[in-house]
């Protein structure tokens, strides 16, 4: 049968604005995510727990973490909160902060919900929280974002992922750089994206995401690379594109992988973002883009995209950034 829920997954809070240069305050952070919340959006990616020293704009996510987990941040679909992780430390420091918050999120091993009665003034839905590994298809780009070789990197991961299971929190697995590479060139192997994602699927990932993460990506590579993590029996529910706009193509990559049955997509509200080992990259497709793009195909993103273009506005003026959606930009014209 035709699947045509899409999810999408708002990276804005996280990739989008981890590369700019002044500190955007913790208050503007918390009121993206708070709007962002509001708009029918499911997964929500809110901060990383990375080295500051690395990337100093993710310094504050576990002020983040833990005003998602205080408050009841209003939304009206229950949402998963992602951060990333790249190593035990970062794990350890997100388990710490929940661990004083039990209670205040769902956990895969709590029993569903019951629908709150309608009438009486709705409590927000309780989130849940997701972590996220990054590993690299290649090795330079592993040596430039994590300072270690791919295969220490695994090494890495395989007690995070385990552990964040254990915690009762979603792992989600990255792999960048897996259609062209800032420092070894547009001809990434799909073979070794296949053979990343098996391992990372195997040691417990609920997801991979790949990451076009120069943008380089074209739709018959896209294709191609979908086409090969399928033989290597990858299943498509299991992956999600996170497609840097930078060559414009990322929103006809989107429709080669919807063609081919993905149906989870990374984007981030205005185009926002870059990666700082990235040289040039842009921001990932608009989350604008992708939910109409999306709904004139017939498809159900549960967006409301008025609520998103304005959200989209409003924080590139914050940040000082244009608004790089061209949905964005249109529907708040008209
Ligand atoms: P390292 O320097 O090799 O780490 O960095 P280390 O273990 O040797 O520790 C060095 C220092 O970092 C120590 O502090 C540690 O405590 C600290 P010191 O003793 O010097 O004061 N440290 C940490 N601090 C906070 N949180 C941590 C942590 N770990 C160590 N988790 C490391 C290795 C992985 C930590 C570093 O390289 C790093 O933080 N890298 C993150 C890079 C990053 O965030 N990149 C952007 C996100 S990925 C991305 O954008 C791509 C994506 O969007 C998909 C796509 O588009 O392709 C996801
Ligand atoms: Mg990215």
């Amino acid at each position: 049968p035709f699947n045509n829920r899409v999810r999408i997954v708002e990276v804005g809070p996280r990739d989008g604005l981890q590369n700019e240069k002044t500190t955007i305050p913790l208050a503007t952070k918390i009121e993206l995510i708070e709007r962002l919340a509001r708009t029918g959006l499911t997964s929500i990616e809110a901060g990383a727990f990375v080295s500051p020293k690395w990337v100093p704009q993710m310094d504050n996510s576990s002020e983040i973490l833990e005003h998602i987990l205080k408050h009841s941040i209003q939304s009206p679909v229950p949402i998963t909160y992602s951060f990333l992780a790249p190593n035990a430390k970062g794990l350890d420091t997100a388990t710490a902060i929940l661990a004083q918050h039990r209670g205040a999120f769902t956990t895969d091993s709590d029993a569903p919900s019951p629908s709150p009665p309608s009438s009486s003034s709705p409590t927000p839905p309780k989130p849940s929280l997701e972590i996220a590994v990054f590993a690299a298809a290649t090795e330079t780009f592993s040596q430039r974002n994590l300072n270690c070789s791919i295969a220490d990197s695994l090494d890495r991961f395989r007690p995070v992922i385990a552990g964040a299971k254990a915690s009762g929190l979603r792992a989600r697995a990255y792999i960048s750089v897996v259609l062209g590479c800032p420092f070894e060139g547009h001809d990434v192997d799909p073979r070794r994206v296949a053979s990343l994602a098996t391992s990372l699927l195997e040691m417990g990932a609920d997801e991979i995401s790949l990451g076009d993460t120069t943008g380089t990506g074209t739709a018959p590579r896209t294709k191609e690379l979908l086409t090969c993590l399928r033989a290597a029996g990858v299943r498509d529910e299991d992956l999600a594109m996170h497609l840097h706009d930078t060559y414009g193509q990322a929103l006809v990559n989107a429709a080669v992988a919807l063609e081919h049955g993905v149906r989870t997509f990374d984007t981030s509200v205005a185009g926002l973002g870059g990666c700082p080992y990235s040289p040039g990259a842009t921001g990932n497709v608009a989350t604008e883009d992708v939910v109409y793009f999306l709904e004139s195909l017939g498809m159900d993103t549960g967006v409301d995209l008025d609520a998103v273009a304005d959200i989209g506005e409003w924080i590139a003026a914050r940040v000082g950034k244009s608004n790089e959606s061209a949905v964005g930009k249109a529907v708040l014209g008209a």
